[in-house]
C-alpha cells in the first residue's frame, strides 16, 4: 500500500529538498508539504501544501486525518544562532513540535517519525576529534539543550510506547537550492554566493574553526535510507552520529580558490564563534555505517564544484 507523508517545516533549507526527493520517490500527491509560511515557487507548484503551525497539535491532527498520513518528518525548528537570541521561543518551538508528533504516534494516528538532531547536542566537555556516539554531552546552547532533550524524549517514547521514531545528528549542511536558516555553519553556504557575486567573503568564524559538514544530497539520502531501513536495524532511538567531512573556513576558501583564484577571505568572528568552539571538529559515525549502511559520497572539493556549478546557473 502507498504510504502518505507529511513534512512539517517543509520550506526551510532541508525541508525544501527533502520534499522534492520524497515526491520524486513516492509521487507528488502522497507527500504533503507544510510550514507556517509559503515556500519558493517551485516547491509550492510541486504538490499539496498546507499552512500549518507545528506547535498546534489539533491543527496537525486535522491534516493527518484529512490526508490519512502515515509518516511525519518534523523539520520545523529554531536553529542555533537564532535560538541564542530568542531562548524561550526556541524552546517552545523545538520541544512542543516534537511532543506533538511523538504524541500523535503514541495515539497510533501516525506510524513513523523522522526528527533531526544535531552535532549541537555536544558541548565543550565532549571529546572534540572523532566524537563517539556515546560521549559526555553537556550542550551549552539553547538549541543544543533542546536537541539533547529531544533525543531523550525520542528514546523514551520508543522504549515506553513503541513509537517508531528515527533520527540523525546532522552536521552543518551545505546546499544551493535554499539558503540556510540561522545556524552557526551558515558561512559554508554564504561563502559560495559571495565568492561568485563579489569575489570576497568576510567569515563570521575564525580561519581554523574546524567543524563537521555535509553536502545536502548526502543528508537527504541519509534521511531516506534511515527511514527505509527495517525496524530491527535501527537500534539507536535517540539519534545517530552522522559524518561526512570536516574542514576549516580557510580550507573551504582554498577549495574555492582552485576555481576562483582571486577569491579573498577575511575573518571577523562574532558570537557564533563561541557556539562553534563548543562543538565537535569531527564525528565518529561507525554505528550508522554498521547498523543501516550509511556511507557519505561528497568530499569538500566535490561539494565546491557542485555549489559553484549550480549557483552559476
Ligand atoms: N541546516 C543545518 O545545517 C542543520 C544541521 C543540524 C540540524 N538541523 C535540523 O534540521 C531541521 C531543519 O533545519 P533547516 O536547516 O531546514 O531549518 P530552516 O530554518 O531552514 O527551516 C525551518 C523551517 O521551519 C519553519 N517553521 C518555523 N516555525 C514553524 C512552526 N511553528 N510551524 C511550522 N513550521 C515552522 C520555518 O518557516 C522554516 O521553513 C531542524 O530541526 C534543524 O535543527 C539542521
Amino acid at each position: 500500500m502507498q504510504k502518505t507523508i507529511l513534512i512539517l517545516g517543509a520550506c526551510g533549507q532541508i525541508g525544501t529538498e527533502l520534499t522534492y526527493e520524497l515526491r520524486n520517490k513516492y509521487g507528488s500527491e502522497t507527500v504533503v508539504a507544510s510550514d507556517i509560511r509559503e515556500g519558493n515557487d517551485s516547491l509550492m507548484a510541486s504538490g499539496p501544501f498546507e499552512l500549518l503551525d507545528a506547535t498546534n497539535y489539533e491543527a496537525i491532527e486535522d491534516v493527518v486525518m484529512h490526508y490519512e498520513i502515515d509518516e511525519v518528518y518534523l523539520m520545523a525548528a529554531m536553529l542555533s544562532a537564532t535560538a541564542e537570541k530568542f531562548p524561550n521561543r526556541a524552546w517552545n518551538l523545538n520541544m512542543n513540535s516534537l511532543f506533538n508528533v511523538l504524541n500523535l504516534a503514541k495515539e497510533k494516528k501516525i506510524s513513523k517519525i523522522f526528527w533531526p538532531s544535531s552535532i549541537a547536542v555536544f558541548g565543550p566537555n565532549t571529546p572534540k576529534e572523532n566524537t563517539p556516539q556515546h560521549a559526555i554531552m553537556e550542550p551549552s546552547t539553547v538549541y543544543g539543550i533542546s536537541k539533547q532533550s529531544g533525543e531523550r524524549w525520542c528514546e523514551y517514547y520508543n522504549k515506553k510506547y513503541g513509537v517508531d521514531v528515527r533520527s540523525v545528528r546532522y552536521p552543518g549542511l551545505i546546499s544551493w537550492k535554499t539558503m540556510p536558516g540561522g545556524g552557526t555553519t551558515d558561512y559554508a553556504v554564504e561563502i559560495y554566493h559571495e565568492a561568485l557575486e563579489k569575489g570576497a567573503y568576510q567569515c563570521f568564524l575564525g580561519k581554523d574553526t574546524k567543524l563537521p559538514m555535509m553536502y545536502m544530497d548526502d543528508a537527504i539520502r541519509a534521511t531516506m535510507e534511515l527511514m527505509e531501513s527495517p525496524t530491527e536495524k535501527i537500534q539507536v532511538r535517540s539519534s545517530y552520529n552522522l559524518g561526512s567531512m570536516s574542514f576549516t573556513p580557510q580550507e573551504m576558501a582554498e577549495s574555492i580558490q582552485r576555481h576562483i583564484p582571486d577569491f579573498e577571505i577575511t575573518y571577523e568572528p562574532d558570537f557564533r564563534q563561541t557556539i562553534a568552539d563548543s562543538w565537535p571538529s569531527s564525528i565518529d559515525d561507525s554505528l550508522a555505517r554498521k547498523q543501516w549502511g550509511w556511507k557519505p559520497s561528497f568530499n569538500l572539493d566535490q561539494t565546491t564544484s557542485e555549489m559553484l556549478d549550480n549557483l552559476k546557473k
